[in-house]
């Protein structure tokens, strides 16, 4: 059987024609409005900017309908659809244009004053045409027929175009339906970039499923995510596995409330972690979750019902086991087919009507690639009798320990196990010992500052072989990461050669780099040698002047503290002042400053984050509140700060809340292009 999506979507608007097809924000298509656009840009493409069969068009892939309307436009009207990431530089946009020898550039990126070569013409203008001139009838293409050009964006510098057929095309979109089982009463949020080749497919899967999609662009506010199901009572989602971590920090406690409403989450570009799919299927018990591996090249081909694997002791470890119409074989450094299995793992060769023709202008890479009908991976795997395929990891990447070989895949799902690892990153470095080859070096993001070098040792020597056990911790504030999430181990590799310049293990960089706000904490209240240490961090802090006119006020009682989160609650309400983050911690610290000292507030905010740091450096959580700045002169108000003995003549500047934390601080990612050298 053969089809292509155009020709799905022309009889969905017949069939559906007022069923929603693609939805952004508030802007919606329905079946028929999305077959209109896709005929009107079909037309408008061949009649006014000459596109003609096999003519490779390129455009910006943004997370909005008109995206998906100028992909089904150009296969309308037989051209070749090129895709470039929303974010792509001008120069990336012009490599992949003259490499793909396009003949056209559907965008709206400000261009720089000329754009070169390129024929550049609005995508949104397209978009909004309503061309009217009907003169081309769609034709079905023939199977063999070039349909797509997908640029990896992969770790390996020059972009390689990854030419799909029509062929492929619907094979990878049938294998996502088959391997999810998506339903046609699905609405799926997908909030990933789509020149990717997971949220490409699933955009097709799910449209040719005749289900409806809602983008979203990124993942960065979990907000948006609970908003848009909400709203379009979304019943699926795709995800990476980063984006669950960063779901999961920022909902916090209503994470599992509302990730619940989605009956399946597909994850795809990358694996879970052991740990990470254990957690998620006891946390969302009714919500299937699937994790897909997949590529360009490939599409989706193993598929994994993490769910159904999650009690299985073994299984759970796998990558996933391919389609009935997929097939897998394991081969040996010198080609040959081998049964393989944990400690005899080979390359996996993959077959099936979903794969790649060929690189676009690559013919070497193109025969190294695909042998005799398979297509060859850099991936170390292993599979089992039932054909579960497990992974180890990308050959370049298997670590060789004095001729062992070791698996970053095995040993980050057992150093993720261990409780204070938030997560981890395992690469193997030139043993400086110059012995054993290689050893493997392991990047640690903390939970929080229970975590200790000898700690995690410890554990790990207990439930891995010696040769496997990491030579080196290192911590950092997050892992490097590509545009999908995707840890970036060259990005690691780097910064392991830098370390000695760095000096990663200084401690105080790295209390520094891993302190984050607690907002939650346990009842148990501040030692009390501990709480003077804390303080003692503060009034070490630097002072305009060295005037050192602060304050440090300590509230520790319960009723105490209730009593002045209830007064600011009450006069913020009236005030119409935000009050957030203000729980039940055991401990306050109100730092204030004689209101005649110019530096006050410099001096306090100084004070403040060397206790912050300090707490952080004995396991406890912090976040400064603010309230007090805004609500510190309202009557109520004051007349609490002076029973504490604040003087008049003193404003709160912040509050330092204290405590052992009772929930994990926000993964967040750090904006780092806020620096500027001026040369
Ligand atoms: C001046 C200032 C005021 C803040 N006010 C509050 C507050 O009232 N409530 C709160 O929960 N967090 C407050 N914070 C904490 C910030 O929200 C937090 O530092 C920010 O989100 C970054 O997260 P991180 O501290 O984990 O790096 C404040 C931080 C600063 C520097």
């Amino acid at each position: 059987m053969f089809d292509t999506l155009v020709n799905r979507i022309l009889r969905l608007a017949e069939d559906q024609p007022d069923k929603l097809a693609v939805a952004f924000k508030k802007e919606q298509l329905t079946f028929r409005g999305l077959a209109d656009k896709m005929i009107s840009i079909g037309n408008h493409l061949a009649a006014v900017n000459g596109v003609k069969q096999g003519d490779r068009v390129l455009f910006t892939a943004l997370s909005k309908p008109e995206m998906a309307a100028a992909y089904l436009g150009i296969q309308y009207c037989g051209g070749v659809a090129v895709f470039v990431d929303k974010n792509s530089t001008f120069e990336s946009a012009v490599k992949i244009y003259d490499d793909a020898g396009a003949i056209l550039f559907l965008t709206d990126k400000p261009m720089k004053d000329n754009t070169g070569n390129m024929n550049v013409f609005s995508l949104r203008q397209l978009y909004e045409a309503d061309f009217p001139k009907r003169y081309l009838e769609y034709s079905m293409p023939e199977p063999e027929e070039m349909a797509e050009l997908l640029f990896t964006t992969g770790t390996t510098g020059t972009p390689k175009g990854v030419i799909l057929t029509y062929k492929a095309v619907y094979h990878i979109l049938s294998n996502t339906i088959e391997g999810i089982g998506i339903s046609a009463d699905e609405i799926l949020l997908l909030p990933l970039p789509l020149n990717h080749s997971f949220a490409l497919r699933v955009l097709r899967a799910v449209l040719y499923r005749g289900a409806s999609v809602v983008l979203q662009n990124g993942f960065a506010f979990a907000k948006e995510i609970e908003n848009n199901r909400i709203a379009y009572h979304c019943t699926a989602l795709a995800a990476v596995p980063a984006s669950m971590e960063i779901l999961r920090g920022q909902m916090q406690d209503k994470f599992e409330e509302i990730m619940r409403g989605f009956r399946y989450i597909e994850i795809g570009a990358g694996s879970l972690t052991m740990e990470q799919r254990k957690r998620l299927t006891k946390q969302l018990p009714d919500t299937v979750l699937y994790n897909t591996w997949g590529s360009s090249e490939t599409g989706g081909a193993l598929f994994l019902n993490v769910s159904e694997a999650a009690d299985h002791p073994v299984r759970i470890g796998a990558v996933g086991k391919p389609l009935s119409c997929v097939e897998v074989k394991v081969l040996d450094e010198s080609g040959r087919e081998m049964s393989s299995d944990a400690r005899h793992p080979g390359r996996m060769a993959l077959k099936g009507d979903m794969q790649m023709a060929g690189y676009w202008n690559r013919e070497e890479l193109t025969k190294e690639t695909l042998r005799d009908g398979w297509l060859l991976t850099s991936d170390m795997v292993y599979t089992d009798d039932e054909g579960y395929v497990y992974m180890l990891g990308r050959a370049d990447d298997i670590i060789n320990v004095g001729g062992e070989k070791v698996s970053p895949i095995e040993v980050e799902n057992i150093a993720g196990q261990y409780e204070a690892v938030r997560e981890c990153a395992c690469i193997g470095v030139l043993d400086p010992k110059e012995v054993l080859g290689q050893v493997p070096v392991l990047f640690v993001v903390v939970k929080d500052a229970a975590f200790t070098e000898a700690g995690i040792a410890k554990f790990l020597s207990n439930h891995m072989e010696r040769y496997k056990l990491p030579q080196h911790y290192i911590l950092l504030p997050e892992l490097p990461r590509n545009h999908m999430g995707k840890i970036d181990r060259k990005e690691l590799h780097k910064i392991w050669d830098a370390q000695g310049e760095n000096d990663l293990m200084n401690p105080v960089m790295q209390a520094l780099l891993t302190r984050r706000s607690i907002r939650k904490f346990k009842e148990e209240p501040v030692p009390k040698d501990i709480l003077s240490m804390i303080l003692s961090a503060g009034f070490h802090a630097p002072t305009g002047h060295n005037m050192q006119t602060w304050r440090f006020t300590v509230l520790q009682n319960k009723e105490k503290i209730m009593h002045l989160k209830n007064v600011i609650q009450k006069v913020a309400g009236e005030q119409k002042v935000h009050v957030y983050g203000f729980n039940e911690p055991p401990c306050l610290i109100l730092i204030s400053n004689d209101v005649r000292n110019p530096n006050g507030c410099q001096d306090a905010s100084c004070a403040a984050e060397n206790i912050f740091l300090a707490a952080h450096s004995y396991g406890l959580g912090s976040t400064w509140l603010n309230p007090l700045f805004y609500l510190g002169d309202e009557t109520e108000i004051r007349e609490l700060l002076d029973s504490y003995g604040i003087p008049r003549n003193h404003k709160v500047w912040c509050m330092a809340a204290l405590g052992y934390p009772s929930m994990e601080g926000t993964l967040l990612a750090k904006k780092k292009d806020v620096v500027f050298y001026v040369d």
